[in-house]
């Protein structure tokens, strides 16, 4: 018996945070009906799944008219009837149908669009939240979040050379109480910036975190940071991160890095991160390095005793993953659904990632809407991490329903990745 055939899949354009074209896909079974938006990183990676756009007149060529297209006339016909519950059916389809290694016939946004809107039309047949639709009933983790708290790179128009600097409330006991803590940190960060640096400091980011101006120096925005922290009375109760997206300030040809004004080989930028990790209770760095450079990753997850995710050295790919793996590149996942297109690849990469002993960060891109699968998925695969930025509709929305199924779940719910990692 087909528990919830799918009598209809569409597809339109909608608008993202950065007031960029996106896909709103809409599956309708007569259980319930499924809906999702899709999100689109600025500061993509090589190996990431195609991101179709129109590139004709309309919005400079972003348009995703021929992406929803796609998913009304050549995705539609061939889910027609199936089950939206059988999930690694359909995403197996939607592979095959595609083809090609990075959806580009299709569109990985059109195919993670038509992946997430099945994913919550099964929920709503089966009548049970997204977040335990997909963790089962035993999903309780709330994920600890990292908080870009002052973005630089790619993200903002300042001239950090890191992409985020982010603060992690390890002490706290609850994602309320970490939202919390945090929001009162942002505050006071945010009268430390507007009096030392100028109101226009408060600008934010892609992310919503502070966008300082004057500063190239990471260590000058950590500063910062524990400066808001320890006002705050919160000495001890944060540790530090970051998102360093290396391969933005990488050149190829010359083979190195550049920061602080010089020209760094990977020896030396290996040295400054020993030294940062030595100055600062820093307890994760994510892209430490190039993207491509898994030996480079490898001798440096060798090196620091913390966590080092990979982004867009893994991409959310199962095969890159594995490939980490096999070379001890990086000791954690950075876990974006669009990255590799379909649940089912995603699910298959945050398990992989978890059998070998890597961590699971769930990720929000910096082009997103306040669809908020990304929270009950953070909380479905047990992830124990998630970062989402920090201000903005887009991502608070991942804290207040975070907040929400911390109230749902009551007293099974726990906070935060297992032990005492991450320094907790
Ligand atoms: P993106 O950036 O969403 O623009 O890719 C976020 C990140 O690098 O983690
Ligand atoms: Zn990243």
């Amino acid at each position: 018996m087909t528990a919830a055939p799918i009598e209809a899949v569409d597809a339109r354009e909608i608008l993202d945070n950065r007031l960029e074209p996106t896909l709103r896909v809409t599956v309708e079974t007569p259980g319930g009906i499924g809906r999702a938006d899709v999100p689109c990183g600025r500061s993509r990676g090589d190996h990431e799944a195609h991101d179709l756009r129109d590139g004709d007149d309309r919005y400079r060529g972003r348009g995703v008219r021929h992406a929803a297209s796609n998913v009304e006339e050549r995705i539609a016909p061939e889910l027609l009837g199936r089950d939206a519950t059988e999930q690694r059916t359909i995403d197996a389809c939607l592979v095959d149908l595609d083809g090609t290694p990075t959806k580009t016939e299709l569109g990985g946004n059109a195919i993670t669009g038509v992946s997430l809107a099945v994913l919550r039309a099964g929920a709503a047949a089966t009548g049970l939240p997204l977040y335990r639709y997909v963790g089962g009933a035993d999903a309780h983790v709330l994920p600890l979040p990292f908080f870009d708290l002052i973005e630089g790179g790619e993200l903002a128009g300042g001239d950090l050379p890191f992409q985020e600097h982010q603060v992690v409330p390890v002490g706290a006991d609850s994602v309320s109480e970490a939202v919390r803590m945090t929001a009162e940190v942002y505050y006071e960060l945010g009268d430390i910036l507007a009096a030392e640096y100028g109101e226009a400091s408060l600008n934010v980011g892609a992310e919503g975190g502070y966008n300082p101006l004057g500063i190239d120096d990471p260590r000058e925005a950590f500063d910062l940071e524990l400066r808001a922290v320890e006002t705050c009375g919160y000495e001890g109760e944060f540790a530090l991160a970051a998102d360093v997206a290396a391969s933005h300030f990488y050149d190829p040809e010359t083979e190195t890095y550049a920061l602080l004004g010089e020209s760094m080989t990977r020896a030396d930028l290996v040295g400054f991160y020993e030294e940062l990790v030595d100055t600062y209770p820093i307890v994760s760095l994510e892209d430490p390095l190039d993207q491509h450079d898994f030996a480079g990753v490898a001798d440096l997850t060798d090196r620091l005793d913390v966590q080092i995710v990979g982004d867009d050295l893994f991409a959310t790919t199962p095969d890159r993953l594995r490939r980490g793996v096999d070379r001890g590149a990086a000791n954690a996942l950075l876990w974006k659904v669009n990255q590799v297109g379909t649940v089912t690849e995603a699910v298959e990469a945050a398990r992989t990632a978890t059998r070998n002993g890597y961590a699971v960060q769930v990720s929000e891109r910096s082009g997103q809407t306040p669809d908020t699968w990304l929270a009950d998925l953070a909380v479905g695969l047990d992830a124990g991490q998630i970062k989402t930025g920090v201000t903005r509709g887009e991502r608070t929305e991942q804290y207040n329903r975070l907040l929400a199924i911390e109230a749902d779940l009551g007293d099974a719910a726990t906070f935060g990745p297992p032990g005492e990692t991450l320094g907790r």
